[in-house]
Parts: C-alpha cells; structure tokens; sequence
C-alpha cells in the first residue's frame, strides 16, 4: 500500500506548502516521507443513520487510501464507556483520541521553530503519526511522546517501529510530563488541552525552552507559544495557528460523566447588539469573551423554539441569544439580571474599539505560582486568568 500512497503523500506535502502551514523544506520533506496511513489504517467517520441518530462508521485505508492524505482531521478512538455498537461497522460514543488535521500539526510544528540536535517532548501521542514527523525531522533519539492511554502508546509504538523509528514513548499522565526528566527537553509541543500549563512542563524544559499548547479558559481557548524563564514562569502569545484539541483527560478511562448543571427560571429578555452570528464567526471575539467573563461557558442550547448559544455559569445563571429566526437581537436570560450578557456585550465593544484584534495581538503569561494572565499587546489591557 505505501507505494500507492507515496504520490498522495507528496500531494499532501505540497498542499500543504501551498496553504502555508508548511514554511520549511524540512517540514515538506517529513510530510512526504512518513505515510499517514500506517497510523491512521482506520478511522470513524461521523454520519446520521436511517433513524436519524448520528452514529460514527468505521472506515479503512485500505477502503479508501486517499481519504487518509486529505487535510481533516481523523477521529481514531471512541471513549468504552460510551461506545454502543450499531451495527457491523458504526458506533455511538464520544471520540477520545484522532489523527490531528494535517494543516494544523503542519502549522504546529513550524511554530516549534526546532533545530537538528533539539530533544522534543510531545504530550499526546495518538496514532503516532506526529511523533514519526518529529523522528523523521530530528531522529529517534531526540523524540519522546507520551499518551494517557496504554493502549494507544502500544500501537503506535509498533506503527513506529514498522518505519524504523524507535523514539521513547510512555504511557501515562501527559500533565506530569515525561516522568523522571529535569531540563531535559528543548521543546515541548502538547496535542491535548489543559485549562492552566502543568508545573511538570516547565521543570522538564531547560533554558530557553519552548512550550506549545492548547489552553481551555471556559469559552474559548487556543493555541500559545511560550519561552519558558527557568523559574516556573513563561510568556509568549497565541499563536496565528488557531486550532483546539480534546481535552487532559487524567486517566485511559475518558472523560467523567458531565453533570447536568440545574439551571436558573427565565427572568427577562431585551434586545441586544451582540448575536449568536457575531460570536460563532469571530474566534477572537470568542478569546476576548472568555478573558472577560472567567468561569463561564459558552454551549448550545436546544428548545421547541430552536437552537440558541448559551452563555451559563455555576451558579446557574445564563443568558442566550437564539441562532436564526425574528429574534436574533434578542437575549433571554435566566439566574438574576442580565449582568452576564451585560459584560459579553462590554467584551464585545471592547473587541471591536480594540480594532477587532486577532487572537496574536493577546500575550500568555504563566507566573510561578501557576497563575495566569493574559493582555492585549497593543495597549496592555489584562485580564487575570482563574486559577
Ligand atoms: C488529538 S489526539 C493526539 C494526536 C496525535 N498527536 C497524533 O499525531 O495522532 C489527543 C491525544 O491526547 C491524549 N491524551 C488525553 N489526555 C492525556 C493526558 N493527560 N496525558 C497524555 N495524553 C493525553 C489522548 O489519549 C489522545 O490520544
């Protein structure tokens, strides 16, 4: 199969350059040298069955070689506890691992700025696939990789070994990083999400070290790349890559089950500039919400009257404003007055007087305490992070 794939393999590398998420000759030659299939043989593709209940049907390289080297995303794992089988190929379940976007891990790993000789820590391993692309690029022997579940670790080290590539992998908990390592790695590039950057990373990056991840902050989050000082602190920015990954999970297991959040009676509805088409079309507006409102999520919501976006709080609070339909300019809210939407919609002006910045005019910075804060470089305006 790989001689078939070697033209669909060069086409992807040059689609790639093509869309800019490679810039570097190194990067173009990995992505033509490692073929995707043998980390992605097969994948879950999402579709609605004859009940209309979406279900994920299983597919295969060997089905279809070329859906391996588009550029989406391949759902490669669906959560145990979760999956219900359907029929012969298609099941029901939350996904817990997939073989990143090519576009995005491109974009990723030319924001790492590696040189040769670098030693890189990736969190989440996966199928694989990104950890052959450091190998092919920096050798093995550079390339750690570690992934929350055995079970994944196990494959893809047998899918490495397949093209010669024996890196050290690991099976356990990414957020403490590669147990026993101190200073040890030049870069560490995370392809899961955590809401705060662990401690662990920055013990185990040695001067000068570069950190790329994926941090959640309620309603949004994104990617940021950041110098790590020495001391436990690091700053950088988001970066002009925009991508979000699942989440940390802290076990093989999946997620918890989420707990459903009682909310609040309706309490009163007015109109309002800021609509569910301003916020699901502008991610860094979404940034820009999430550092003005901390501990606050952003979800849909679904009624006889239709679909809405959400914003809610523990506390019960919530306030929403419907995605189609007469009353796009209305939000409803429900918990106490319309204090929530009245600071969405302070955030909103605040984004639009800024001139509307895109997410890498926002700086990251972790202190040593593990707290967090991020500013809009312009002009300074900060927002403290929850701990
Ligand atoms: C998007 S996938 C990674 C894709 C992978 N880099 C590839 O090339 O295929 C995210 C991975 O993060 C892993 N993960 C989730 N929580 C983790 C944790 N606490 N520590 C390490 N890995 C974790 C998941 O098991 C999953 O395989």
């Amino acid at each position: 199969m790989t001689d078939n794939a070697c033209p669909l393999m060069t086409a992807l590398a040059d689609e790639l350059v093509k869309a800019e998420a490679i810039r570097t000759p190194p990067w173009r030659e990995a992505f033509a040298t490692v073929p995707r299939h043998v980390f992605v043989p097969e994948w879950f593709e999402q579709e609605t069955d004859d009940r209309g209940i979406a279900v994920w049907r299983q597919r295969t390289a060997e089905q279809d070689l070329a859906a391996v080297y588009r550029d989406v995303t391949l759902v490669t794992a669906l959560d145990p506890a979760t999956a219900e089988r359907v029929d012969e190929t298609a099941w029901t379940g939350i996904p817990t691992s997939s073989g990143t976007l090519p576009s995005l891990m491109a974009g990723m790993l030319e924001s790492l700025t590696v040189q040769d000789g670098h030693r890189v820590l990736e969190i989440g391993t996966g199928t694989g696939y990104n950890a052959a692309l450091l190998c092919a690029r920096l050798g093995d022997a550079d390339v750690s990789s570690v992934d929350v579940d055995a079970a994944l670790v196990d494959a893809a080290r047998a899918r490495l070994a397949n093209l010669g590539y024996e890196p050290h992998l690991l099976a356990c908990d990414g957020t403490q990083g590669y147990p026993g390592q101190q200073a040890s790695f030049d870069r560490i590039i995370a392809t899961c999400s955590v809401p705060h950057v662990p401690t662990a990373w920055l013990e185990q990056l040695g001067p000068g070290g570069i950190l790329l991840t994926d941090v959640s902050l309620g309603i949004e989050g994104g990617l940021v790349r950041l110098s790590a000082r020495g001391d436990g602190r690091a700053r950088g920015f988001f970066t002009t890559v925009s991508g979000r990954f699942m989440p940390a999970r802290a076990d093989a297991q999946g997620y918890p089950a989420q707990e459903c959040q009682e909310r609040a009676p309706t309490t009163g509805s007015r109109s309002t500039v800021l609509t569910a088409a301003a916020i699901r079309a502008h991610y860094p507006l979404r940034l820009a919400l999430a550092f003005h409102l901390p501990r606050v999520e952003l979800v849909y919501y679904a009624d006889e009257a239709g679909t809405a976006l959400q914003l809610q709080r523990g506390d019960g609070s919530w306030a929403r404003v419907p995605l189609a339909g007469d009353d796009t300019g209305v939000v409803t809210y429900g918990g106490g007055d319309d204090e929530l939407w009245k600071q969405a919609e302070a955030a909103w002006e605040w984004w639009n007087s800024a001139g509307r910045p895109d997410q890498d005019r926002f700086g990251y910075a972790r202190e040593s305490d593990g707290g967090a804060y991020v500013w809009h470089i312009p002009d300074g305006a900060a927002w403290r992070l929850p701990v």
